[in-house]
């Protein structure tokens, strides 16, 4: 697929969109960020549509999100996010580069051999160099080591990461999936070379709530912010699945990373139970599941990913009911622990 067909007429962004959204500090950063920011992990591919790609994009600016988060292997193929990405750059983003923060990643899986995978100093600055050149940008602004290389010196790993600040091919740098120990001695080592460590992007949702044990009073600790990656369990955390499996879900589209069979009844009836209280609080489900992981302010953002336009604008809703009564969140939290 992945062609531009012209659907759409030229990009001018809407005024108002500053009006239409919360910001927040990310850590004690001078760098504010959307408290809902859009990934492209899934949907920007070279099987996916190309005009949908930047129709997501466009209503996510057009609210007020300055924030779109990629990485070296997003697509597929590997490559092909950033690559389309580019192409719609070209096309809408330009004017706004200044308005925008571009985040990509190196850390997983990504070409052949030892030098393309991991957090080796010669695979993060190689990729990162790739990354710019599929996107067209002369800088990210947030580039992170996107997991931790247990064979790999910290000192290297992070040492990289600092070399692609000096270079001024990033301005901030984050690291993703890093436990609350390896986070601590990633800020040190950064800070002592004098780049601070800006943000952690860790998989945060109602499921799976790793991140409360040590991590969070770890970040508040560091003032490093956070950002919670599959905060829907990838569309589990939504209405989609109470009636069985649709055929456009992610599901079954593309059962890579979400299986049917991980979907389970048990699973399900939580989400009914979820849902039931959402329906009490004027909420969708998936618009709860968000509201519910901005409740800490340690959160600075919630990085969803949408497959359509009319997706995003239901999670951008999430941010009219941020509240939760004290039986509220006792009712929630006894349906999780069960
Ligand atoms: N750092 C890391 O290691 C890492 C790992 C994974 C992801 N990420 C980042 O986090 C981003 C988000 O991850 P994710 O895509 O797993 O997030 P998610 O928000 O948990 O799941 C997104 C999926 O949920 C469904 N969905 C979203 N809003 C919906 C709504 N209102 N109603 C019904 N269904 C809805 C859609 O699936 P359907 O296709 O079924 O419609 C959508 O593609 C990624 O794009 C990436 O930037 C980072």
């Amino acid at each position: 697929m992945n062609v531009d067909n012209g659907r759409l007429p030229e990009y001018v962004a809407d005024q108002s969109r500053y009006d239409k959204m919360q910001f927040r500090r990310c850590g004690k950063s001078g760098l504010q960020l959307p408290m809902i920011s859009i990934g492209l992990w899934h949907n920007f591919g070279d099987t996916d549509d190309f005009n949908n790609g930047q129709e997501m994009l466009r209503t996510a600016f057009d609210h007020g999100i300055t924030h779109f988060d990629l990485a070296n292997n997003y697509g597929p193929p590997y490559g092909a996010a950033e690559e389309n990405f580019g192409r719609m750059f070209k096309k809408d983003w330009k004017p706004y580069r200044d308005e925008l923060i571009i985040s990509s990643k190196a850390g997983w899986d990504m070409w052949p051999g030892p030098y393309g995978n991991l957090g080796s100093r010669k695979y993060l600055m190689a990729s990162c160099d790739q990354s710019l050149d599929r996107m067209g940008l002369d800088y990210v602004d947030i580039f992170y080591s996107h997991r931790r290389d247990p064979d790999t010196p910290l000192e290297e790993t992070m040492g990289a990461l600092h070399s692609i600040v000096q270079q001024g091919k990033a301005l901030y740098v984050g690291i993703s999936q890093y436990n609350a120990a390896d986070t601590a001695k990633a800020h040190k080592i950064l800070k002592d070379m004098g780049t601070p460590l800006l943000i952690h992007q860790p998989r945060y949702s109602m499921f799976d709530r790793w991140v409360e044990k040590k991590l969070m009073s770890t970040l508040k600790k560091i003032g490093t912010g956070a950002i919670a990656f599959s905060p829907l369990e990838q569309g589990v955390l939504t209405s989609k699945y109470l009636k069985g499996f649709p055929k456009n879900s992610r599901a079954v589209k593309d059962g890579r990373y979400l299986s049917k069979n991980n979907i389970t009844k048990q699973l399900i009836s939580k989400v009914q139970k979820l849902n039931d209280i959402a329906a009490k609080r004027g909420q969708s489900m998936a618009q709860m599941a968000i509201a519910w992981l901005l409740k800490d302010e340690g959160i600075t953002s919630v990085l969803v990913g949408v497959s359509s336009p009319k997706q995003l604008k239901e999670n951008i809703g999430a941010l009219d009911n941020l509240k939760f009564s004290k039986s509220e969140l006792a009712a929630i939290s006894k349906i999780l622990a069960k």
